[in-house]
């Protein structure tokens, strides 16, 4: 009955073959998905596991620990420590990346993660899951912070997990993006969803709308448009979903397209967005684009930004190949003075929205 069913592992082994580099690639994305297995096993015991609420703890953007952050952390962690392929990590949970001590020598990779993503929704049940990207670690040396602050175009690899009703591991090593469903019985992550493909047209956006009142007028330009359906300029009715898990969201992009916004707004205008480059916004948008989507600030393609920071922040538009490119030309008119409409008085300052 399972003949003829492709494991990751098999799958990996097809897909990285060649070098010495694209199988210890392959080797980490398999001690990955046992790591993914692991959290998968802690997030669905619920609250027979002891694994829920909240921590006294704040991780470094402030923000209180839940008990499944700190463990889905650990285990991230004790992954790479344990499996010789990584020269050191960085994750949302820890203040400054950490080096892991070279067994052999042979640590190619840098490793940067989301341990848990959209960890408000562990207590009431609800889809979480975590996101991971994989850079090349310096050669010969220990990396140091500027190893880790390289555009997204230079990821090996990246993916994410998705605990949901199933568990799937959905991953790119820059041919394709493809995804695995966990067969829990036998503990193995199966080929169901090779050669995804985001539809480049959609009806279907994801907001935080409760923050509209802060977005720039591009961004109420396109909602609005929108919410206005059929008899306005768009000449269709739209439907909208908001999950607050981004990880969920994509998910549901991928699967059957959508746009998901993030924008970068007024509402703490000392942040650029309220999501993370290099843990959410790269490796995400490294999945959506190899499926054929898009990913952009507005402004800028996302995969091109040169980081700043480990935890820097950014708008993040992401999907549909033409919903994405309408908002970036919404956001071109704006700038241009082009498109009058749409600026409220909150957004008379220009400047402050500047580069
Ligand atoms: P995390 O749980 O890793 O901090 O990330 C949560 C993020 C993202 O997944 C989601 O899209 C967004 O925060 C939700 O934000 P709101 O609470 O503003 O809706
Ligand atoms: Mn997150
Ligand atoms: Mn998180």
């Amino acid at each position: 009955m399972h003949q003829g069913r492709t494991t990751l592992s098999k799958f990996l082994i097809q897909q990285l073959k060649g070098s010495p580099e694209q199988s210890d690639l392959a080797a980490l994305l398999v001690d990955i998905a046992a790591c993914i297995k692991a959290i998968s096993a802690m997030t669905s015991k619920g609250m027979l596991g002891d694994v829920l609420g909240s921590l006294d703890s704040t991780n470094v953007q402030g923000e209180t620990q839940k008990k499944l952050d700190v463990l889905s952390n650990v285990a991230f962690i004790n992954t790479f420590s344990m499996g010789g392929l990584v020269a050191g990590l960085a994750s949302e949970e820890v203040d400054d990346p950490q080096e892991i001590d070279p067994q052999d020598g042979s640590g190619r990779f840098l490793a940067i993660f989301d341990p848990l993503d959209g960890s408000s929704n562990i207590d009431v049940n609800v889809s979480v899951g975590s996101i991971f990207s994989i850079l090349r670690a310096p050669d010969g040396r220990a990396p140091t912070v500027d190893d880790y602050l390289r555009p997204g175009s230079e990821q090996l690899a990246a993916g994410y997990a998705i605990y949901g009703p199933a568990t799937m591991m959905v991953i790119t090593v820059g041919k394709g993006t493809h995804g695995f469903t966990l067969d829990r019985e036998v503990g193995n992550f199966i080929l169901t969803h090779p050669h995804i493909e985001v539809p480049a047209d959609t009806s279907e956006f994801a907001i935080n709308a409760s923050n509209e009142r802060f977005w720039e007028p591009p961004i109420q330009r396109y909602v609005a448009e929108c919410k206005a359906g059929k008899n306005d300029v768009r000449a269709r009715d739209f439907n909208m979903r908001w999950i607050a898990s981004m990880v969920a969201e994509v998910h549901r992009i991928l699967m059957r397209g959508g746009v998901f916004m993030y924008p970068r707004d007024m509402k703490d205008p000392s942040k650029a967005g309220r999501l993370r480059l290099m843990y959410e916004a790269n490796p995400m948008t490294m999945v959506v684009e190899q499926a054929g989507g898009l990913g952009s600030t507005g402004r800028s393609r996302i995969l091109d930004i040169s980081p700043d920071e480990i935890h820097q922040r950014v708008p993040v538009i992401l999907g549909s190949r033409n919903e994405v490119e309408r908002i970036e030309r919404y956001h071109r008119d704006y700038d241009s003075g082009a498109d009058q409409r749409y600026t409220s008085p909150l957004f008379q300052e220009r400047s402050l929205f500047a580069n």
